[in-house]
């Protein structure tokens, strides 16, 4: 299977997902979820990783002045607690699907923007300076190190130097990817964490979870 492939896998098999249970497939902790729920478990989110994290995340910086960017929006359960934490928020998602939903969530927020993307990179996205990029349970569904290190370059490319990309991926490395099987995604342990980070123009300088699936990293644009 190439890479082409690959991301056309991801955008139907994630499509399926959101036609039959969108809410479900992207926090699995409920069959079914109302509106109200759906959302306050994405301000849920946005507390444990966010506010208590906003020293490295505003570096001083008024959170309603920040540009932040998201990977893997879904049907924008943590876009919309970002948006009313700061000031634009602009995502992006394979599937096209799930950007419907996310565009019907945000309609009252004027200021979170959600784009269908690629599958592999932040193109569509335009090139403002970034303040802060955020991924949660995404990279832990791509099969391919070869996309999430793409990812990973792009938001180098479209963050402000010593900005901060702060992410989860899968860290238990014991689980076999198939390249067909956009479920489980590939695992890394800290080493080769590390050096996706140098190699992508980042310091990593926090690590949490290596070894378990909430595998966090903080990697801040050199
Ligand atoms: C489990 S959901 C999580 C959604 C959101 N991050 C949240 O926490 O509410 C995973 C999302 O990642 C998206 N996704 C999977 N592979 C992707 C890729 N290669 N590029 C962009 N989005 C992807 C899926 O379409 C899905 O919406």
């Amino acid at each position: 299977m190439d890479l082409e492939q690959q991301l056309s896998k991801m955008r139907e098999d994630w499509d399926a997902r959101a036609r039959e249970n969108a809410k479900h497939y992207v926090q699995t902790a409920q069959t079914d979820w109302s509106d109200e729920e759906f959302y306050a478990s994405g301000e849920q989110t946005v507390s444990e990783e966010i506010l208590t994290d906003m020293t490295n995340i505003c570096q001083g910086k008024d959170p309603k002045q920040m540009r932040v960017l998201e990977i893997g929006c879904g049907a924008g359960r943590v876009t919309r607690a970002l948006a009313n934490l700061f000031g634009e928020a602009y995502a992006v998602d394979v599937s096209g699907e799930m950007i419907a939903q996310a565009q019907k969530g945000l309609r009252k927020h004027p200021n979170a923007h959600v784009f269908q993307n690629n599958g592999k990179d932040l193109s569509i996205l335009p090139d403002l300076g970034y303040d802060f990029a955020f991924s949660t349970i995404v990279f832990q569904h791509i099969p391919s190190k070869e996309v999430i290190e793409t990812y990973v370059k792009e938001v180098s490319r479209l963050l402000r130097p010593g900005a901060l990309f702060k992410f989860q991926v899968q860290g238990y490395t014991g689980c076999d990817t198939n390249p067909d099987d956009t479920w489980v995604g590939a695992s890394y342990s800290d080493e080769e964490a590390k050096e996706m980070a140098e190699r992508c123009g980042f310091e990593p300088r926090y690590r949490h979870g290596a070894g378990e699936q909430y595998f966090w990293l903080w990697f801040f644009k050199r």
